[in-house]
């Protein structure tokens, strides 16, 4: 499998690109509209083609890039069942592959950060990359104050979905703002503060103690992502 992480500097945001190498087909996670063309670029570079491009939810701090590659590639376009994004080609929900090439992505539902937030799996034999979104970042998790966020459903996303993964899990999330640009399973259940609170009741409480202020771009970027990053069509 070819990958290769992308970082948006602007909103501290990864985007992954994932490319089976036997076919040439590959797939972009949480693509943003301001660095289309670097990846366009990249995609001609490395001589892939664009299969499909998905977001892990509908972000709140930067566009999405899904309608613009659609446009430009011709690329399938998804995003999670729950989001009612009707701009997408198709939408996933939990337990379903999304092919790219001969390889796969597997779908698992970890709503909380919003009620639309989804873990793409990649499994390489016995190794697991977990792309985890916002529901886990390193050392940190999504908020869930806001888009239907719900930390009792963080609360189990992250211990009974994500933490049941095995320790030797890559996990790739979709920001970081430290530096930090890849986990483990094993390294977050030992050292990452959110997951050290002692059930459900005391997370819940930590969540909402954190008194953060909305991100700067959020009323523009949830109605721009629910149309693919496009302006709707007059
Ligand atoms: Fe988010």
């Amino acid at each position: 499998m070819l990958f290769r992480q992308l970082f948006d500097t602007e909103s501290s945001t990864y985007t992954y690109l994932l490319a089976d190498e036997a076919t040439r087909k590959a797939v972009l996670i949480d693509p943003v509209a301001g660095n289309a063309e670097q990846y366009i670029q990249l995609l001609r570079q490395l001589d892939l083609t664009l299969e499909v491009a998905v977001d892990t939810h509908v972000h709140a701090d930067h566009i999405t890039a899904l309608g613009i590659l659609r446009d430009m590639t011709g690329c399938a376009t998804m995003m999670g069942e729950p989001a009612r994004a009707s701009c997408v080609s198709a939408t996933f929900r939990d337990g379903d592959k999304i092919p790219f090439g001969k390889l796969e992505l597997e779908v698992l539902y970890t709503p909380g950060h919003t009620d639309d937030s989804y873990t793409f799996l990649y499994r390489a034999g016995t190794r697991i990359w977990a792309f985890t979104g916002d529901t886990l970042l390193i050392r940190g998790c999504g908020r869930t104050d806001f888009q239907n966020g719900n930390s009792a459903q963080q609360y189990e996303s992250l211990h009974r979905k994500l933490l049941a993964l095995p320790d030797d899990t890559r996990v790739y999330p979709a920001h970081d703002y430290k530096g930090w640009t890849m986990s483990t399973i094993g390294e977050e259940r030992a050292h990452n503060p959110r997951l050290q609170a002692r059930g459900v009741d005391a997370f819940v409480t930590l969540m909402a103690n954190l008194k953060l202020a909305n991100p700067k771009h959020m009323d523009v970027a949830v109605p721009a992502n629910l149309a693919c990053g496009k302006p709707r069509a007059a």
